[in-house]
């Protein structure tokens, strides 16, 4: 018979946050774009550009936190890759973490709701531990977008940046991890957020692999975000008798600072107490709440006992809103020795060596706008009346 617990313990934390900076202005050598221009409507200044792969960003992560924890990788039950950045589909990503940590005994998944799945695989993991399938968990959240980027398309190159963080959940008797959740999916508006070319329906479309087209309605994300995670923090707070004064600080997902901002305004938290790195990172998709706590932890913005909201949204359109308590150690048991490589190249010359090998109008371009989906319920119920 398992043994079950009531919580699952946040013990450990860590990020891994590429060296080479990508400013603004590098973006303006080759994009007709501006800093006045992203700062102003987006808040962010500079983002990373990885020189490793993913799994190597979410192994650095992951024995970060394990080290932090105090905490042996053959002591992990679990790793959870949350994110949509993988090198393969088959085998998972989660799988190179584990061989890479030395986690022998660990069940291994990967998890892709877009930017919300470090939170979704944070929900997971802690259900997983409250059931007593699992005790010793691992959540990743890793992106490394600036390979699938569409780097002629100024609408979205500016907005995203490469990370990773992780977190150690540990069965525990006592009041702490998430104590509450609400997980969402806006599907009607599932189109407005697409990456083409990655995925089976390419298949026979002439798509060179490596070109890829982005569709992305930034008004109707915008609105649809603002609305799911507003919605979501509002319910979870409802739900568990929380109001704007008991949350000791927010860790949004982070898109841009217009949409915190509103978030906040909404949940009637003032800003003093959001956690903005959007600034710092970019949208780093499933890496930004992570990344956003593992730097609120070295601030010393999180206290023991205290609690926090983790609203996010992503393509699906998926959302969400966590509530987290935090346990009594906010400081690491030990660190990791596992590092970064040196960076050969600065984030510009990487991103112009990635822009030099695609040809995302050219080539492709028939094929990435193949009409190879179907869209939304009322298309598709359409469609199965006509046959
Ligand atoms: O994690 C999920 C990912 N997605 C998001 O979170 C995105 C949510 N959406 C947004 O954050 C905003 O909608 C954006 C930052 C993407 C865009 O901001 P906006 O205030 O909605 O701008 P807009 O799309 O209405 O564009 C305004 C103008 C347009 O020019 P015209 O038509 O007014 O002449 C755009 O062509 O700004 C132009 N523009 C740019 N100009 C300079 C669009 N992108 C750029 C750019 N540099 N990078």
């Amino acid at each position: 018979m398992p043994t079950q617990s009531k919580y699952a313990a946040i013990t450990g934390w860590g990020e891994a946050l590429p060296p080479a900076v990508l400013t603004n202005d590098d973006l303006s050598t080759f994009l007709d774009t501006s800093d006045e221009w992203i700062t102003q409507r987006t808040g962010m200044k500079e983002r990373r550009v990885s020189h490793v792969s993913a799994i190597e960003m979410a192994t650095i992560a992951s024995s970060r936190a394990l080290a932090c924890a105090g905490l042996d990788a053959a002591d992990l039950d679990l790793i959870i890759y949350g994110g949509c950045s993988n090198e393969e589909t088959v085998p998972n990503s989660a799988s190179g973490v584990q061989i890479a940590l030395g986690a022998t005994r660990a069940a291994s998944m990967d998890l892709n709701t877009a930017c919300t799945s470090f939170l979704y695989g944070l929900s997971t993991a802690t259900s997983m531990i409250q059931s007593g399938v699992v005790r010793n968990a691992v959540v990743i959240g890793v992106e490394l977008i600036s390979r699938y980027m569409d780097w002629s398309n100024r609408n979205v190159a500016v907005l995203f940046g490469d990370g990773a963080a992780a977190v150690v959940l540990q069965a525990s008797v006592t009041e702490s991890g998430v104590v509450g959740t609400v997980l969402g999916c806006d599907a009607e508006s599932r189109q407005s957020l697409r990456v083409r070319g990655m995925g089976t329906g390419y298949t026979g479309h002439n798509v060179t692999f490596g070109d890829m087209l982005w569709d992305f309605d930034g008004q109707v994300i915008f609105k649809r975000a603002v609305l799911g995670m507003s919605g979501a923090a509002e319910r979870v707070m409802r739900e568990h008798g929380v109001t704007a004064a008991d949350i000791d600080l927010v860790v949004p997902h982070q898109a841009n600072l217009r949409i915190i901002e509103a978030v906040a305004k909404h949940a009637a938290v003032p800003m003093e107490r959001v956690m903005v790195t959007v600034h710092k990172y970019g949208n780093m998709s499933a890496a930004t709440v992570p990344v956003s706590l593992v730097d609120a932890l070295t601030e010393g913005r999180v206290k023991p006992g205290s609690l926090l909201l983790m609203p996010a949204f992503g393509g699906g359109l998926t959302f969400c809103a966590l509530l987290v308590r935090w346990g009594e150690r906010t400081t690491p048991l030990g660190e990791s020795s596992m590092t970064f490589p040196p960076a050969t190249q600065s984030a510009l010359e990487m991103v112009n060596t990635i822009r030099a090998g695609q040809d995302p109008h050219g080539r492709s371009q028939a094929g990435l706008l193949a009409p190879v989906f179907a869209e939304t319920r009322r298309e598709t119920a359409e469609r199965r009346h006509a046959t």
